[in-house]
């Protein structure tokens, strides 16, 4: 039997929603078209863009944070204050290399930002663990207990695309900015990294059965690359918006611009469920596999802390050090190679 959990305010927004509810689109003024292509989401009378399936999502995210606050527990940390390493190549050293016709970095990483994003769409129909069976509270009103009640089928859905709409997601988002810049095919299609998520490398957290292991492991991961996802926005929109950069596509680049602020602002509800979800979870009290009651945090904080070392640390180092090479050689076949791999390196 669930503990029931402490009764909040009420003014406290409602927690029990449907799956169809946590689907439900707003009632667009007009669709989302754009570089030829019908997208996801769309526009309201003031001609603001709005996210996909959000009429309730917002609400219900708001209602179940409030809860959390009223139980006296805080959100953890999920910003890009989390990350150490800059971007590589740099934005300058970005710069150089397509103000001499080197395009095909920023071509692969826009390439590959697209393909991480469809696999996205995994989470539509994932058979994801109860989490009620190793959680003593109850969790029909938190975000935990809507995690296979529509917010991962929605998160999917916003990544990979719905398949009965066929309307573009993020993926197609990803490939419509990179061809407004260069042009489709441009440059052959990149070799994309089977997996950016931390590799297995034993249990993490043996007091609870694999599989919520391993979900717990999923929800993390797809968090840190959400924020890494906030600094490669800011990146990629500063060299669009530079006037000194595809100066022959400069209408082309500004809706490009546009396009990400948009993905941005979709992302958002994602960094924020997540962070809900790992922030309850460590609110919680954890039924150990030995019977033992845990409390959540034990659980979650070094968990989080080893896939944050990851992500932040330790995967960017490891992805530089790959890449490095692969640039120089990239440079080096240019007419002016070897002093543009040296003017690379000093902007390093
Ligand atoms: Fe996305
Ligand atoms: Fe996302």
């Amino acid at each position: 039997m669930a503990r029931p959990l402490v009764a909040t305010s009420p003014a406290a927004g409602r927690l029990a929603w449907s799956r169809d509810e946590l689907l439900a689109e707003h009632p667009y003024a007009r669709p989302h078209e754009a570089a030829g292509r019908r997208l996801h989401g769309g526009f309201d009378a003031q001609g603001a863009y709005v996210p996909p399936r959000t009429l309730h999502r917002w609400p219900a995210i708001r209602a179940w944070q409030d809860a959390l606050a009223a139980r006296d527990f805080p959100l953890i940390e999920a910003t890009t204050r989390l990350l150490s390493a800059g971007s590589y190549p740099t934005g300058e050293q970005q710069k150089l290399l397509l103000q001499h016709g080197l395009g095909e970095t920023l071509w692969n990483a826009l390439t590959i930002t697209g393909v991480i994003e469809a696999r996205g769409r995994l989470l539509i129909d994932l058979p994801a663990p109860d989490f009620q069976k190793i959680v003593l509270e109850d969790l029909s009103g938190t975000a935990t207990g809507h995690l296979v009640k529509g917010l991962l089928t929605a998160h999917g859905m916003d990544e990979g695309g719905d398949p009965h709409t066929g309307l573009g997601a993020h993926d197609e988002m990803w490939f419509a900015i990179r061809d407004l810049v260069f042009g489709a095919g441009a440059y052959p299609f990149p070799e994309v990294p089977a997996t950016i998520a931390r590799p297995e490398g034993g249990r993490l957290a043996p007091e609870v059965p694999l599989g919520h292991e391993q979900m717990l492991s999923l929800l993390m991961n797809v968090l840190m690359i959400e924020i890494r996802a906030e600094n490669g926005f800011a990146f990629t929109q500063r060299l669009l918006a530079d006037p000194e950069l595809f100066a022959d596509r400069r209408d082309a680049a500004r809706l490009g611009h546009e396009l990400v602020e948009r993905i941005r602002t979709d992302e958002a509800v994602h960094v924020a469920y997540l962070q809900l979800v790992l922030s309850e979870l460590r609110s919680f009290t954890i039924v150990a596999k030995d019977g033992r009651h845990v409390p959540g945090r034990e659980i979650i904080d070094p968990m989080w802390a080893t896939l944050v070392q990851w992500h932040a640390v330790e995967n960017p180092r490891l992805a530089r050090a790959q890449l490095r090479d692969v640039l120089h050689a990239r440079i080096r076949a240019h007419a002016d190679g070897e002093r543009l791999v040296a003017a690379f390196e000093a902007l390093g």
